[in-house]
């Protein structure tokens, strides 16, 4: 029996070679010598994103894209259209296996808002409502405002809480520790008796922009309405009632939440040569806030990823897995679209090699950032020394992305880009976030670092260990 276990066994190995299956690793030196034997077609891919015809094309691509349709909310009609153009766009490419695969997606609209303190004096403040707040009663919201610079201060000061507008003025320590205040802002406020909550925007960096952004309510907590408030406007209403004057705010928001929204996931492939079921998959998501132009967050790093495929089909190149690009819907509302392509898709698991993601800019890039394996990594290594025409060569770790978490819980190594941030998040999810923030020869190098990566893995003799 045991015998018979071991032959069987052999003989699956054996049919899994270019698998992660492979019961006989290869000495390293072997694996570095066929990374390294693609200098030549690194270069070539180099300098048609950089120097060649295909200079600046992901940026006039975007450009042309989120100049024709604007922000893209999810379950907007501008969704769609945006959707139904990538979809026309990706054929008249020449890319292959472009399809649409349908998802569900929540549908919220922002409506009316405004607030404006009506005492001490009047002033109207800047604000955005979050995704996923209710609106007020149509005479709006006038309560006095409790100002804290934390969750702590909040329950401290509970008694005050009761019937108040609870402005947040937490201090920027960085986004994913702070955004937890626009996440949990409403719900902490109303668990202590409050009638609203205004937060400071997550921003180190302002002009009177308020940034919006998802938030979440929880079952047996009132819902109460939801803003953020610009930097300036929430250190005016501290610097006030530190003064101890009265501050009193009138909140009126319309938005709305329907029922959830037809939406898709777009999808293009170049369809591998010899191991067409293996998968390398690279992202962005096509749905953005529904101010400024989601060009930053994430048209670029959709449209860095479409590039991927386009330089390797204009220089004729296929891989030996498939290099498939998927634009996720939904991401914003907390990867909805890319949870429903994981529960569809996950049954193949075991076929996708490396998931990767840009969704955090496509300012000038340092490099890669990645999450797998230590054997994993000394590969990923290897392959960013063939970045060393434009010196972006690095490998960090972490590598991440809300989208491609989903298979990197379940053990698939991951791939972010790692580009120069310091910006990124005075833009973000605000009116700000347009074409203005792109750069063209930024976007040409994260383009070159992403198809390099995508193009080494899939065509590599063995899938990425895990
Ligand atoms: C690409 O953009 C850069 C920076 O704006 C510009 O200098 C260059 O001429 C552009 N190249 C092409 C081919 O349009
Ligand atoms: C503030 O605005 C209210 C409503 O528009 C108005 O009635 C009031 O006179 C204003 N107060 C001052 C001091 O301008
Ligand atoms: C799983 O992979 C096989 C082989 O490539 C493919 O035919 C099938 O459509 C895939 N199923 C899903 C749900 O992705
Ligand atoms: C290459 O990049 C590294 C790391 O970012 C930097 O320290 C170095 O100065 C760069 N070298 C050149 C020649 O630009
Ligand atoms: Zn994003």
């Amino acid at each position: 029996m045991k015998l018979l276990f071991l032959i069987v066994l052999m003989y699956m190995f054996d049919q899994h070679k270019g698998n992660r299956l492979s019961n006989n690793p290869r000495p390293f030196e072997d694996i570095k010598r066929e990374i390294s034997d693609y200098s030549e077609v690194a270069k070539k891919i180099i300098n048609l994103a950089v120097y060649g015809k295909a200079q600046n094309r992901s940026y006039e691509r975007l450009a042309l894209f989120v100049d024709t349709i604007g922000p893209r909310l999810s379950g907007s009609k501008s969704l769609e259209l945006a959707i139904q153009y990538m979809y026309k766009a990706l054929k008249n490419d020449g890319l292959e296996n472009v399809h649409l695969e349908q998802v569900k997606i929540p549908h919220w609209e922002r409506g009316e808002e405004s607030a404006v303190m009506v005492e001490p004096r009047n002033h109207s403040l800047a604000i955005l409502g979050l995704g996923g707040s209710v609106a007020t009663p149509p005479e709006g919201i006038t309560a006095e405002v409790l100002v804290v610079t934390s969750f702590d201060e909040l329950h401290q000061r509970a008694q005050e809480a009761q019937g108040k507008i609870v402005v947040y003025n937490q201090r920027y320590v960085n986004y994913g520790e702070t955004v937890l205040y626009r996440g949990r802002g409403a719900l902490e406020a109303a668990k202590v008796g409050a009638k609203a909550a205004l937060i400071k925007s997550i921003t180190p960096f302002s002009i009177n922009s308020p940034h919006t952004g998802i938030q979440s309510y929880a079952v047996g907590v009132p819902k109460i309405p939801a803003a953020c408030i610009s930097l300036e406007d929430a250190e005016l209403i501290a610097r006030m009632s530190s003064w101890g004057s009265k501050v009193v705010v009138t909140l009126k928001m319309g938005a709305k939440t329907y029922p959830d929204a037809d939406s898709f996931n777009t999808v293009a492939e170049i369809v591998g040569s010899k191991y067409p079921e293996q998968v390398v998959l690279v992202s962005g998501h096509l749905d953005s806030w529904d101010v400024g132009q989601g060009a930053m967050d994430d048209g670029g790093g959709a449209f860095i990823s479409w590039e991927a495929l386009s330089l390797i089909k204009d220089l004729g190149l296929r891989p030996k897995r498939t290099l498939r690009l998927v634009l996720w819907t939904g991401e914003e509302q907390g990867g909805i679209g890319a949870e429903q392509y994981y529960k569809l898709h996950k049954m193949n698991i075991s076929n996708f090699d490396v998931v990767m993601e840009s969704d955090e800019g496509t300012f000038m890039p340092s490099g890669l950032a990645f999450t797998g394996s230590d054997e994993a990594r000394g590969i990923m290594k290897e392959i960013m020394k063939l970045l060393k025409p434009i010196n972006i060569t690095q490998l960090f770790g972490n590598g991440e992305g809300t989208d491609i978490s989903y298979w990197m819980k379940a053990g698939v190594p991951g791939a972010s880009l790692n580009d120069d941030i310091t910006k990124y998040f005075w833009f973000h999810h605000s009116q700000g976030d347009t074409m203005t923030v792109q750069n063209p020869m930024e976007m040409n190098l994260c383009a070159a670092v992403w198809t390099v990566v995508s193009y080494v893995v899939a065509d590599m003799e063995e899938k990425l260990p895990v």
